[in-house]
């Protein structure tokens, strides 16, 4: 994990937030390729997910929502941690983490009974100070809206973005009349009093969400629920990831969140463990019932078939973008040797890498080699965007920096293309090397595009 956040940061990819004021714990800044590979991400995301169905609609619903919808929801009441306090320092830590970092197994163990354990087990804080007694900590920001801050002014950043689907279920409905099954997704902020933020952008406390709620007959449940847990792994494959280190975790009915009757986590093998990486979760009616009774709006759905109202039950496939991010540099970082010299670089799926070609004339002080160069680049950058022009230093330097943040492609220009210039009055050839294998291939520079659209 250390080489993998040194090269986040040495590179561009991702910096500590609010750095240069020492920074602000859970927080974390993406530089130019962070958001470069966080948009590809999330455009790969959106295309398997929406742009390639039929059945799907994107929303982008506001981060502040009414607080009563997040009272409906479920989470004012129970979205909590459990937390104890360090009598000596007041600090704050997770009971369960305390608990299995002790080695006992917190699977399905309700507040009380951890409480018992820490002081059965007689658990002290890190600091090695007596702990008090296990509480519940809502792990909602909690803000004001408007000039008063009273408790008719409270507002919430969400904690999911799930509920500004739910709340948006019957405008879909009513302006774009779609039949059932069909989904709702959206990709956005969200924001949790994580009391222990850890292991780089694995846990944070404001992160990005892609989620889809997908409305189904109560009968179809299972169906759905198949069919995007075999879209999970598709997506996990579209990334590069390797399948063998996604691994299925069927939560045991007493770890179920309040509003799932079935859940899948996805985790994946993290070099600090296996983790959560998505979870997929059979919701119910819950949440459009939920809504319909504090709203008094009706949420239900009307088949024009078989002229039968009903509560649609709803189906969610959820992924955090963080923890997408993570999971393909923690999957791409590599260290091999080339030309006897140690090279360290992410193998990331040409879908998604930040820069997909780089364009370099051999030498920078040949202007002929320059100006063909400079040709050849506009033309891909025209194609691609995700193109950039090298010159600096020499050429082997240029492969290691871009092989460093995962360039698939390095096209060059060199003395034979100027050949093929000079025989032929257009450009002729030019090299393509490739990141993995190093290995290097001529191809006609009208062949190109072609060539780099047959390898994405
Ligand atoms: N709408 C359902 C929901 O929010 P969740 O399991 O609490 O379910 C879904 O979160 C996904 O969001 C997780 O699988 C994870 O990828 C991501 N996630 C949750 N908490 C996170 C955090 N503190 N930092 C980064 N990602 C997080």
């Amino acid at each position: 994990m250390e080489n993998i956040i040194a090269l986040c940061k040495r590179k561009g990819f991702i910096f500590p937030g609010s750095e240069i004021y020492g920074g602000l714990s859970g927080t974390w800044d993406y530089g130019p390729l962070g958001v470069a590979l966080k948009n590809n991400i999330k455009a790969l995301w959106w295309k398997r997910f929406v742009t390639d169905r039929e059945d799907m609609f994107g929303v982008d619903a506001a981060i502040l929502m009414s607080p009563r919808v997040w009272e409906a929801s479920g989470h004012v009441g129970g979205f909590s941690d459990p937390l104890v306090e360090d009598t000596k320092t007041q600090k704050r830590y997770r009971a369960d983490h305390l608990l299995e970092e002790a080695g006992i197994d917190v699977k399905g163990m309700n507040i009380e009974a951890m409480d018992t354990n820490i002081k059965d087990l007689a658990l002290k804080s890190p600091e090695g100070n007596s702990l008090g007694d296990v509480r519940q900590f809502n792990m909602m920001f909690k803000t004001h809206i408007g000039p008063v801050a009273n408790d008719d002014s409270i507002s919430y950043l969400r904690p999911e973005t799930a509920q500004g689907m739910f709340v948006n279920f019957k405008n879909v409905l009513d302006s774009m009349h779609p039949k059932i099954p069909f989904g709702l997704a959206q990709i956005g902020k969200a924001f949790r009093n994580e009391i222990a933020p850890r292991d780089f952008i694995f846990r944070s406390r404001e992160f990005d969400q892609m989620e889809v709620e997908y409305f189904v007959h109560p009968d179809q449940w299972k169906d759905s629920f198949e069919h995007f847990q075999n879209q999970v792994h598709e997506f996990i494959s579209d990334l590069g990831i390797d399948r063998k280190k996604v691994h299925e975790l069927e939560i045991g009915p007493e770890d179920l969140a309040h509003y799932s009757k079935r859940t899948i986590d996805f985790e994946y093998d993290f070099p600090f463990g296996k983790k959560e990486l998505y979870g997929l979760a059979y919701r119910t009616d819950f949440d459009l019932k939920s809504h319909t009774e504090a709203s008094g709006q009706d949420l239900s759905y009307f088949d024009e078939e078989s002229k039968t109202r009903y509560v649609p039950h709803c189906i969610e496939p959820s992924f955090g973008l963080d923890r997408t991010v993570l999971a393909t540099l923690c999957d791409a970082y590599t260290v091999d040797e080339v030309d006897g010299e140690k090279r360290e670089y992410l193998k990331l799926s040409p879908k998604i890498a930040p820069v997909l070609v780089s364009v370099s004339p051999l030498l920078k002080n040949k202007p002929e080699l320059v100006e063909v160069a400079r040709k050849v680049y506009v033309n891909l950058k025209k194609k691609f965007g995700r193109v950039t022009f090298d010159d600096n230093g020499n050429i082997g330097k240029r492969y290691r920096r871009q092989d460093e943040i995962g360039t698939p492609f390095c096209v060059v220009v060199d003395f034979e293309t100027l050949e093929g210039v000079k025989e032929t009055g257009v450009m002729d050839t030019v090299t393509i090397r490739y990141r993995d294998s190093g290995e290097q291939e001529r191809v006609a520079i009208a062949d190109l595009v072609e060539k780099i659209e047959g390898l994405v």
